[in-house]
């Protein structure tokens, strides 16, 4: 934290970091989730306030305590997440979606708990799709402000995990897209990560294996130079 708060490349920025996992209702005590424990975009919260920056982290059912001097604004479900960040991103210089967002959520959300023996238990549970929140921030950003998507991939028989990857950052529109390649085991909970930052302009830059706080300095050096307008 040290060596962060000595460059201060980040002063008079404004960013918005979301992180975590949504979890999508079925009754009141159960939920659709993932393992996303927020690890990556909190160091990437944290190393942006180290580093000057003025920053919001959304929080999807991320259990840690708020980085120093950190906004948190904590959600739940994809569509809380969406409300948040469609809130926040305006007058954002940068916006990074490392939340794990639920793809689907129940199609209805039972008013009182699921009873096993009542004849509303469910034989499967409809599915409706969640909204895609990179892709809104991408059609609603200003001008100048850069996004951030990131994206676990495996290599399967149509394609390499850069080949997805190179895929998903044309279909999201996003400037950038940190890739993790999870094809060994899971990432997930762990405090290490290794990961490839692909851009819009066709440079890949390889992150090498290191902590969340090592991807998120590295993530901060990609979108530095990327940053158009002068700090407010
Ligand atoms: N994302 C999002 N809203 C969603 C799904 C994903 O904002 N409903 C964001 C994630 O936060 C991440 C990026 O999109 O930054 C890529 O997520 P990923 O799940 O890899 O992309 P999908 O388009 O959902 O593709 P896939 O079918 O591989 O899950
Ligand atoms: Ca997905």
């Amino acid at each position: 934290a040290g060596a962060d708060a000595l460059r201060a490349d980040l002063a008079g920025r404004r960013v918005v970091v979301s992180a975590g996992g949504t979890r999508e209702p079925l009754d009141p005590v159960r939920y659709l989730g993932n393992r996303s424990s927020g690890k990556q975009g909190w160091a990437l919260a944290r190393v942006a306030a180290a580093r000057g920056a003025d920053v919001t982290l959304v929080a999807a059912n991320v259990d840690l305590p708020a980085p120093f001097g950190v906004r948190v604004v904590p959600v739940g479900t994809a569509e809380e997440l969406r409300t948040a960040m469609v809130a926040e991103a305006p007058d954002a210089d940068v916006v990074v979606m490392t939340a794990a967002v639920a793809d689907f959520r129940p199609a209805t959300v039972a008013a009182t708990k699921l009873k096993k023996d009542s004849a509303s238990e469910p034989g499967s549970v409809p599915l409706v799709r969640n909204p895609d929140v990179l892709a809104e921030l991408v059609t609603k950003r200003p001008p100048g402000q850069l996004v951030v998507g990131f994206a676990a991939e495996t290599g399967d028989e149509t394609g390499d995990v850069l080949a997805h990857a190179r895929a998903k950052l044309a279909r999201k529109g996003c400037d950038l897209l940190v890739v993790n390649d999870v094809s060994g085991g899971g990432v997930f909970g762990r405090p290490d990560n290794a990961a490839v930052v692909l851009a819009a302009d066709g440079t890949a830059t390889e992150v090498p294996h290191g902590t969340k706080d090592a991807v998120a300095a590295a993530v901060w050096q990609a979108v530095l130079p990327r940053l158009a307008r002068p700090p407010a």
